[in-house]
């Protein structure tokens, strides 16, 4: 039996603590399903499509890769596609209250769902996707936190 995984997200951009826990998720089943999530209620930085293209990039052709989008509640994604692990990461305590709280709620929504929660490396445990467009915006480095592919899409978005 094939075991799979969804690590759902915002992805604005992926940095490279997301792609540690895609590689760590990979450990322990045999498919993750990335899904970008079309309303998390943000002003993206990235447009969904853009998103998903360097999710792609970032994965180059990893066959047990599936980047997708979602829309609506994940607890209904994740009913629709039979998949009964969601993946999140927890950098550090200041992460738990809200990623407890959409656990919990998720569990209401769909009994079956269980949340698995990562924790990064520990060099990258610091990271964000905010912090990276932040960084980016006022002209620094952001080599250190996000792989070529974004690293060239955020100098692009920010006019460089
Ligand atoms: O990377 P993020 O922004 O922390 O991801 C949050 C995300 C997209 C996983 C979360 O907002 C989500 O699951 N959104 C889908 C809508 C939903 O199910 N909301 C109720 C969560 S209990």
């Amino acid at each position: 039996m094939t075991t799979r995984a969804i690590y759902p997200g915002s992805f604005d951009p992926v940095t490279l603590g997301h792609e540690d826990l895609i590689e760590r998720s990979l450990h322990l089943v045999d498919q993750v399903i990335v899904a970008v999530a079309v309303n998390a209620g943000k002003d993206p930085l990235f447009t969904l499509e853009e998103r998903v293209r360097l999710l792609d990039a970032v994965m180059n052709g990893e066959p047990r890769v599936e980047v997708v989008t979602f829309d609506g509640l994940l607890a209904d994604f994740a009913k629709v596609r039979g998949v009964h692990v969601v993946i999140r990461g927890l950098r550090a305590v200041s992460d738990f209250e809200y990623e407890s709280q959409m656990a919990l709620m998720n569990r209401q929504l769909y009994p079956e769902l269980e949340t698995v929660f990562l924790v990064p490396a520990l060099h990258l445990t610091y990271l964000s996707s905010s912090l990276v467009r932040e960084i980016a915006r006022l002209d620094g480095d952001v080599s250190g936190c996000v792989s070529p592919p974004v690293e060239e899409a955020l100098r692009k978005k920010y006019g460089r």
